[in-house]
């Protein structure tokens, strides 16, 4: 039998060279300039049907690599018109999903990096400046003291509401005995909550009757007397209170619900009491806006999505705990491959123990760029010019003959409806959207349909919201 030839040993694929990467790099940079100065020129919606865009990708990843030209290529010609544009100034749906170019920069940084901050110890930098920049929200915004860093407490960035408000429901089930205890438990929240609450609850193993939908008074925030009765209720039946979830800011109409009254039942109850103000969290940068958060400081956990409008990329959410004890519980696990000498001298943060998952991205660059790049008064500015907007566009509905406010007017958010009813509601609101130039949402209020502006782009200027005004008035 003939000897077989020796066989080449396998080499590495050919990677860009650093001269490579850095005109790749800058022609991206030159794009995504060029795409955010000309984005308002495009419609906001893209008129495509589905499938569209995968009848344009070739079936195969290709054979040989192909030069980045082409990549860059194809988003600006198949992806790019495929796209709703989030950053067109026109955009007014669901709550507004900030970037900005220091957050760019700073999500790029990250990726180039490419560090993996599970522990302390896989990246030392990545985990203290996150500890650091949430202790500087905690200034920023007026916290209570008890989220920073230095007590029992500290703050830790989520990828989203929605596992921040996990995270708080995992914590306050095992304070209340965790899985043997779960039958007895039950949760709170207001029927105007956000469906993450009850998202949470499902995966922490509650039946959906446990969770008790509390009602809304007329302006839609949570009636703290239904809460108390229900509380009430349920003890007398031998049930436990386990957590109560309340909105600063709700989704359908930014209905504030009254934390301090709240927090009364939730500690008499020894219930958690856990606060989401997702959106309405950023507008604390103004001292002005601070008495929302009245209340707070008797919260056991907090979060808002600086991601919303607060200028930094999705994804960040900050995570605030008064005690970390009950998540660490809950959420600790360690095994050999983890173990090392400064996690078990017990010297230092694993972010790993705050969340879900296990790895965990360097999301606190591109929020210290932020903060540096713009300042207090720039984040300030950003908030209360689209403050400002929205209130003027809120005066200019109550007083238009055929269009009506549907709920009062929460920080940017004005909700509107037609006065004709629902179906000349729905039909502004598509031929509003038809015009390319403005893009709104809907939800219901009081069981009728309403119109949603949620005013806070980056880009969104005053001029832009006066626009859509007119938009508004010619379609109503
Ligand atoms: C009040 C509220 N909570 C939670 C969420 C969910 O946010 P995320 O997408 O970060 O999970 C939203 C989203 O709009 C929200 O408005």
């Amino acid at each position: 039998m003939a000897t077989p030839e020796p066989t080449e040993s396998p080499q590495p694929p050919r990677h860009q060279t650093p001269e490579e990467f850095r005109a790749a790099g800058h022609a991206t940079v030159d794009w995504l300039a060029d795409y955010l100065a000309g984005v308002a020129d495009r419609p906001v919606t893209p008129g495509i049907a589905p499938g569209d865009v995968r009848a344009l990708l070739p079936d195969r990843v290709p054979e040989a690599g192909e030069p980045f030209e082409a990549l860059l290529d194809d988003v600006d010609q198949v992806v790019a018109p495929a796209l709703t544009h989030w950053q067109h100034p026109g955009f007014y749906g669901y709550f507004p999903c900030n970037s900005s170019p220091p957050a760019v920069l700073g999500e790029l940084l990250s990726a180039g990096l490419g560090t993996q901050g599970m522990l302390w110890s896989t990246g030392p930098a990545c985990t203290e400046l996150e500890i650091h920049v949430l202790d500087w929200l905690v200034d920023l915004c007026g916290l209570p003291d008890r989220f920073r860093s230095d007590g029992p407490g500290g703050g830790v960035i989520q990828d989203s509401a929605s596992s921040a408000t996990l995270c708080a429901i995992l914590a306050a089930r095992d304070r209340a005995g965790g899985a043997p205890a779960i039958a007895n438990l039950v949760a709170y929240t207001s029927t105007e909550a956000h469906s993450s609450v009850e998202k949470g609850v499902r995966i922490a193993g509650f039946e959906a009757g446990q969770l008790r939908a509390v009602a809304a008074d007329a302006d839609h925030a949570m009636d703290p007397v239904a809460l108390a009765e229900a509380v009430a209720a349920d003890r007398a039946a031998g049930l436990v209170p386990c957590i109560v979830v309340a909105t600063v800011g709700s989704t359908s109409s930014g209905a504030v619900d009254p934390l301090p009254a709240i927090a009364e039942v939730a500690a008499e109850a020894g219930a958690w009491l856990h606060v989401d103000a997702a959106w309405a969290g950023s507008a604390a940068v103004c001292p002005e806006h601070r008495h929302l958060l009245e209340g707070l400081d008797r919260a056991d956990s907090y979060c808002f999505n600086p991601h919303k409008w607060l200028l930094t990329n999705f994804d960040c959410t900050a995570f605030y705990l008064a005690d970390r004890a009950p998540l660490l519980d809950s959420l600790s696990i360690l095994p050999e491959y983890l173990r090392n000498a400064a996690s078990d001298a017990g010297e230092v943060v694993d972010f790993r123990d705050w969340q879900v998952p296990l790895g965990r991205r360097f999301r606190s660059l591109k929020l210290w760029f932020v903060l540096r790049s713009y300042g207090v008064e720039g984040l300030q500015a950003h908030i209360r010019h689209h403050v400002a907007a929205a209130g003027a566009l809120a005066e200019r509905v109550a007083a238009h003959p055929r269009l009506e406010l549907a709920a009062p007017p929460s920080l940017a958010l004005v909700c509107l409806r037609h006065v004709d009813g629902d179906d000349a509601t729905e039909a502004l609101l598509a031929a509003v959207n038809a015009t390319g130039e403005a893009f709104l949402t809907h939800t219901r209020l009081h069981d009728r349909y309403v119109l949603r502006v949620a005013v806070g782009g980056t880009w969104t200027t005053a001029g832009h919201v006066e626009r859509l005004g007119d938009l508004l008035d010619a379609h109503a």
